[in-house]
């Protein structure tokens, strides 16, 4: 199974380039499902659907033509079934610690529930191989980025709280219930966090397998979209996802002559540069601003042609590897950077903002640090195997 996540700051276009994807995934004869993750549905709305109809079948995938179905994942209804008992217990015991009812509650929510059940569905659709290849509409940027942190979260809980806590209150639950202000969980509350868990297991490796999700990031050609898109590409590669394309969405076409857009046009053109040189070697795709919304099958098969030809599949894997990693080795910082061309001449290193800046011969590599290095600067770096790593340091 594959799974494609798209992902990009608000209104870039994501469910739209998703849609695309999944039809012309179906047309290439894979059992397709798109699936929302972004809690402002607008899927069924960009098939154009009447919503009563979608409605009557919500939280359940929609046949949109064979071999394609979408999928509107209803999170309260998600969190209801899963997290309520388990939250209103973390509450109660909360409340008796002196904290107000609104802390409390705020406490009690895990950080990306959403997420968690997105996840389950994804798992759940995996085992039962249901289908070939799952398109993941994300939620803008941060979200989804939550999205994928999370599975490291939940396992660092169940390593060390959870246990814990299970073991404990084996031990004090029978003279506990007795004094205790607020009545301890039953055994069953465990049961149903350990069958939650199990029902996650495996979705880290799955996310973090470049053969199986790879992160299709979409923009727009403007600079204030293209720098989320940019920490969003750090990020993604820094939780070991693989970002395999770049689609930048809304470019004016060529047949706009009106001077009124002489000045978008080359703004546009520099941040497209800037953009191919940014994500070098991840291929990047240009997909024109069309005269109206895309809505409805026949529009978004218009913005499949224009993202795909005839016969590309969009679920070919096109990378494998991180195209850099960070790593901490005794006590250092070293950044790594694959080369998969030759590498000829002199390696030119300097930091603009917080990215690093690689020069080899005529090629230009910027690099996004995460906060842990940003003020660090570059020492050196040596070549080997085709993989340049650069030492940072203390400026
Ligand atoms: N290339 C395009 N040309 C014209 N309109 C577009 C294009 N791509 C998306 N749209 C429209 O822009 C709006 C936002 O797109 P959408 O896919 O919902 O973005 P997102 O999911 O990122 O919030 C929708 O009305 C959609 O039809
Ligand atoms: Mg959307």
């Amino acid at each position: 199974m594959r799974i494609l996540l798209f992902s990009g700051k608000g209104g870039v276009g994501k469910t739209s380039l998703a849609a695309a994807t999944g039809l012309q995934l179906s047309r290439l004869g894979y059992r397709t499902l798109v699936m929302s993750v972004d809690p402002a549905h607008s899927l069924a709305d960009a098939f154009d659907l009447q919503t009563g109809l979608f409605q009557g079948v919500a939280n359940d995938p929609y046949l949109i033509s064979e071999n394609l179905s979408i999928h509107e994942v209803n999170i309260q209804k998600e969190i209801k079934r899963h997290w309520r008992e388990i939250s209103a217990y973390v509450i109660s015991v909360l409340r008796t610690t002196g904290i107000s009812d609104v802390e409390a509650e705020e406490l009690a929510i895990l950080p990306g529930m959403e997420e968690l059940s997105a996840m389950m569905y994804v798992n759940q659709f995996r085992r039962e191989e249901t289908y070939d290849v799952i398109v993941l509409d994300c939620a803008p940027t941060a979200e989804s980025m939550r999205f994928v942190s999370m599975p490291t979260t939940l396992e660092w809980y169940m390593k060390h709280i959870f246990p814990f806590q299970r073991g404990l209150i084996k031990a004090v639950r029978p003279i506990a219930n007795r004094v205790s202000p607020v009545q301890l969980p039953s055994d069953n509350y465990f049961a149903n966090i350990q069958d939650l868990f199990k029902r996650l297991d495996g979705i880290d490796v799955l996310l973090s397998n470049a053969k199986t999700t790879s992160v299709r990031l979409v923009t727009n050609p403007e600079r204030m979209v293209l720098r989320e898109t940019q920490r969003a590409f750090v990020y993604f590669s820094l939780h070991g996802l693989s970002v395999d394309g770049v689609i930048v969405n809304r470019v004016l076409p060529l047949a706009v002559k009106d001077a009124w857009f002489e000045h978008w046009r080359a703004s546009q053109a520099k941040v497209l540069k800037e953009i191919d040189e940014y994500f070098a070697p991840v291929a990047v795709k240009r997909v024109p601003l069309f005269t109206d919304e895309v809505v409805g099958k026949e529009r978004l098969q218009d913005l499949a042609a224009a993202l795909y030809t005839a016969r590309e599949d969009p679920a070919a894997i096109r990378r494998t590897e991180a195209p850099f990693t960070f790593a901490k080795r005794n006590g250092h910082y070293e950044v790594r950077l694959r080369l998969p061309f030759a590498a000829k001449g002199d390696v030119g290193l300097f930091k603009k903002g917080d990215e690093l800046v690689v020069e080899i011969g005529t090629l230009r590599r910027h690099i996004g640090l995460p906060t842990s290095m940003a003020s660090l600067m570059p020492a050196r770096a040596t070549l080997q195997h085709k993989i340049l790593t650069v030492d940072m340091k203390e400026g």
